[in-house]
C-alpha cells in the first residue's frame, strides 16, 4: 500500500526518474501523487490527487529541479485524497520532507503535542507529525539521522519512512518497521523504494532494510545501522532474477490481460523448483500435529483449494483461518507442534505477516509461500517456498494465485509420496498431469479469450450474479466472484452450490446469471442438482465444463469448456482462468482499468 521511491545521483536531474518509478510502483496505491526535490538548498514540490498520468498532464512531475528526490504515490488511510493530504509532507519551514508507508496509531496525541508547541499543520495525515518532529530535533542540533531516529522512539505504529532535509542536502535517511523498503545502487546512484519494481530497470541488485534499522543513502554508498544500539550493519546484495521488460505490458492493454498469459509459463517455472525445497515443506507439515493455513483474499482461495489438494493427496486436513482473524479465533491454542503455512504472494500483507508473528510467538512453526525474495514473511519462516510467477503489477492476483496453486499442489503430493498416503502408480498419474498443466491452460487462453469477451459484452449490465461450486471448485468460484468485484464492481458472490439453496437463490429471478464450475468430478452429479434448482427459477447458466460435456452443454445458457485430461486435484487451475478473462473483458467492457480497480492496492499493509 502506497509506493515510495527515494534517489540520490551524481548529475543529471531526478525527478524524471521518480516519476517513472512512480509509475512502476503505482499498482500499490493510487490516489494521490508527489515529488520533492532539493536544489542550491531549497525543496521543490509538485503533488495532487489523482492518478500520476492526470497529475502529471496537469502539473509536469518531470519540472523540478535537482540531484537528490524522494516520490509517493498513495493509498488513503488518514484524510481523504486530496491536495493537502498528498505526500510529501513538510515541516513548518518547508525543509524536512517524507514520504511514508504505514499508519502511526499516536498521531493524534503527537499531533496534539506539536501544535500546543505552535507546529502548523496542512494535512489530515498521521504522517505529517514525522517532519514536524524532524523540524524540532534539527532545531536542537540534531543530524537528520539523529532526527529520524528520535522520531522513531515517540512512533507508534507501522512504517516506512523516507526523510530528507535541505540543511543535508546530499542525503536521505530512511527507516521501517512493518512496512517494506528495499534499497539499490548502481555506480554511485542510489534508491530506495518500497518495491523492486521501481528502480529494476536500472538494477537487480538489492538490498532489504529490516525493521528497527535505519539507513543513510548518499552518493558514496549506503550505511545500515541498527536502532536499538547503533551498531552498523554489513548488508549483503541480494540479486533478483526479475527483468524489467517483465514488469512492462509487452503490448498487452494491461498489466492483468498480460498476466493471465503469463500464466503458462508460470506454473512451469514453479514445476521446476528444486524438489528439496518442496520435500522441506512437506516434512514439515508431516512432522506437525495440526497446520493451519493463514491468508487473505485472493491467497485464501489457493489456501482453501491447497486444503482440497492436501486431504486427498496426502489424508491431512489443514485449518483454514482467515489471517485477519487469527487470534482472535484460535485464543492461543497452538504450540510448538503446529505449523502456519503463510501464504502471501507480496509477503507483506499485514493482516498475514501479524498472524504468522503470532503463531512463532506461540512457538509455531511457519513455513512461507510467498512470490517475492526477501519480503517480511520469509524473515519469519522457518522455510520459504518462493513461486515463480515474476512481478506481478495488476493489483487483481492472476498468475501469483496459479503459482500459489502449483506449489501446494506439489508439497501436496510430496507429503502424499513421502507418508505413503496414496500409491507411487497414482503419485506418477497426478505428476504427470501437473505437468501438463501449463500446455492446458494455454490452451484455455487460447480457445476462451474470444469467448470470454463475448459472454461479458451479453453480461455486463447484470449488476449481480452467484458463482458456485462444490469441492475444490468452491475455491474456484470464491476466486472467480472476487475477481469480478474487484474490477468489475459487479456484486457477486461466490458460494458453496450446496449452500446456494440456504439463502442466496432467493436473489434467483428470470435471467439472473448464475456461474457454476462444473469439472467433471465426484461432485458433477450433484452439482447437475443445483443447477436444475436455479434453472427452476429462471436462472440463466453459464458454466465452465470440461469440453464435451453434453448435459451441462445442454443445460446452460453459456459455456466455457476445459480441455480432458485434468486431475480434479488440480481443476482450480484451468477452470479458473475463463474467470478471470470473464472478469478482464467484464471491467474493460464498462469502462474500467482493471489494473488499478478504485480503493484497493496490490499489496494491504495496514490491518
Ligand atoms: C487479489 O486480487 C487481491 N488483490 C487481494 O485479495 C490479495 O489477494 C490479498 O490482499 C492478499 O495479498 P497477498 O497474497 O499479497 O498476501
Ligand atoms: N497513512 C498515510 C496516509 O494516509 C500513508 C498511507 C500510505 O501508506 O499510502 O497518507
Amino acid at each position: 500500500m502506497c509506493g515510495i521511491i527515494g534517489v540520490i545521483q551524481e548529475k543529471g536531474e531526478v525527478a524524471p526518474f521518480i516519476h517513472q518509478a512512480l509509475k512502476r510502483l503505482e499498482y500499490r496505491g493510487y490516489d494521490s501523487v508527489g515529488v520533492t526535490t532539493i536544489d542550491m538548498d531549497r525543496l521543490y514540490s509538485k503533488k495532487d490527487k489523482g492518478k500520476i498520468d492526470d497529475v502529471h498532464r496537469k502539473l509536469n512531475l518531470d519540472d523540478l529541479p535537482g540531484r537528490i528526490g524522494i516520490g509517493h504515490t498513495r493509498w488513503a488511510t488518514h484524510g481523504i485524497p486530496s491536495l493537502f493530504n498528498s505526500h510529501p509532507h513538510f515541516d513548518c519551514n518547508n525543509e524536512v520532507a517524507v514520504v511514508h508507508n504505514g499508519v502511526i496509531d499516536n498521531f493524534l496525541a503527537l499531533r496534539e503535542e506539536l501544535l500546543s508547541k505552535g507546529h502548523k499543520f496542512d494535512s489530515e495525515t498521521d504522517t505529517e507529525v514525522i517532519p514536524h518532529l524532524i523540524e524540532d530535533c534539527i532545531a536542537d542540533g540534531m543530524s537528520l539521522k539523529e532526527a529520524v531516529k528520535y522520531v522513531t522512539k515517540r512512533i507508534e505504529g507501522t512504517y516506512a519512512v523516507v526523510a530528507m532535509c535541505i540543511n543535508e542536502p546530499d542525503k536521505i535517511v530512511v527507516t521501517r518497521d512493518g512496512n517494506p523498503l528495499v534499497i539499490g545502487r548502481k555506480g554511485s546512484t542510489s534508491y530506495v523504494s518500497s518495491d523492486i519494481p521501481a528502480f529494476l530497470p536500472m538494477t537487480n541488485n538489492m538490498m532489504l532494510l529490516l525493521d528497527g534499522e535505519i539507513a543513510t543513502l548518499t552518493l558514496d554508498g549506503i550505511e545500515f545501522e541498527k536502532l536499538s544500539d547503533g551498531s552498523q550493519v554489513n548488508r549483503k546484495t541480494i540479486k533478483i532474477s526479475w527483468t524489467a521488460d517483465q514488469a512492462q505490458k509487452g503490448g498487452f492493454p494491461h498489466f492483468m490481460l498480460k498476466e493471465i498469459h503469463e500464466q503458462p509459463e508460470a506454473i512451469a517455472n514453479t514445476l521446476r523448483l528444486p524438489q528439496e525445497a518442496i520435500d522441506k515443506a512437506a516434512e514439515l507439515i508431516l512432522n506437525a500435529d495440526k497446520t493451519y493455513f493463514l491468508a487473505m483474499g485472493t491467497s485464501g482461495h489457493a489456501a482453501l483449494a491447497g486444503r482440497h489438494m492436501f486431504a486427498s493427496l496426502s489424508g491431512i486436513l489443514p485449518s483454514l483461518e482467515l489471517a485477519s482473524e487469527f487470534q482472535d479465533t484460535v485464543y492461543g491454542a497452538i504450540n510448538d507442534t503446529d505449523l502456519v503455512v503463510a501464504i502471501t504472494q507480496s509477503g507483506e500483507t499485514t493482516d498475514t505477516i501479524v498472524a504468522a508473528k503470532y503463531a512463532k510467538k506461540l512457538g509455531s512453526k511457519i513455513l512461507a509461500i510467498t512470490n517475492v525474495v526477501g519480503s517480511s514473511i520469509t524473515r519469519l519462516a522457518d522455510h520459504t517456498i518462493i513461486t515463480q510467477a515474476g512481478p506481478e503489477i495488476g493489483v487483481a492476483a492472476t498468475k501469483t494465485f496459479m503459482v500459489q496453486l502449483a506449489s501446494l499442489a506439489q508439497i501436496a503430493l510430496a507429503a502424499g509420496h513421502r507418508s505413503s498416503f496414496i500409491d507411487s502408480e497414482i503419485i506418477s498419474r497426478k505428476r504427470e498431469s501437473l505437468g501438463r498443466l501449463p500446455d492446458i491452460v494455454s490452451s484455455v487462453i487460447a480457445t476462451q479469450e474470444a469467448n470470454a469477451r463475448r459472454i461479458a459484452g451479453e453480461y455486463y449490465m447484470h449488476p449481480s450474479m452467484l458463482f458456485l461450486g462444490r469441492g475444490i471448485s468452491m475455491a474456484t468460484a470464491y476466486e472467480g466472484a472476487l475477481k469480478l468485484k474487484e474490477i468489475a464492481y459487479n456484486h457477486a458472490e461466490g458460494y458453496s452450490a450446496g449452500e446456494s439453496k440456504h439463502g442466496p437463490i432467493a436473489l434467483v429471478e428470470d435471467g439472473y446469471p448464475v456461474i457454476f464450475v462444473a469439472p467433471n468430478d465426484n461432485t458433477r452429479s450433484r452439482l447437475i442438482g443445483n443447477i436444475m434448482e436455479m434453472k427452476a427459477r429462471g436462472a440463466s447458466i453459464i458454466s465452465v465444463i470440461e469440453e464435451e460435456d453434453t448435459e451441462l452443454e445442454f443445460l446452460s445458457n453459456e459455456l466455457f469448456s476445459i480441455p480432458h485430461g485434468v486431475e480434479p486435484e488440480f481443476s482450480i487451475m484451468p477452470y479458473i482462468v475463463p474467470l478471470q478473462l470473464f472478469s478482464y473483458y467484464m471491467a474493460t467492457r464498462k469502462g474500467y482499468d482493471p489494473d488499478k480497480p478504485r480503493n484497493l492496492a496490490k499489496s494491504v499493509t495496514v490491518l
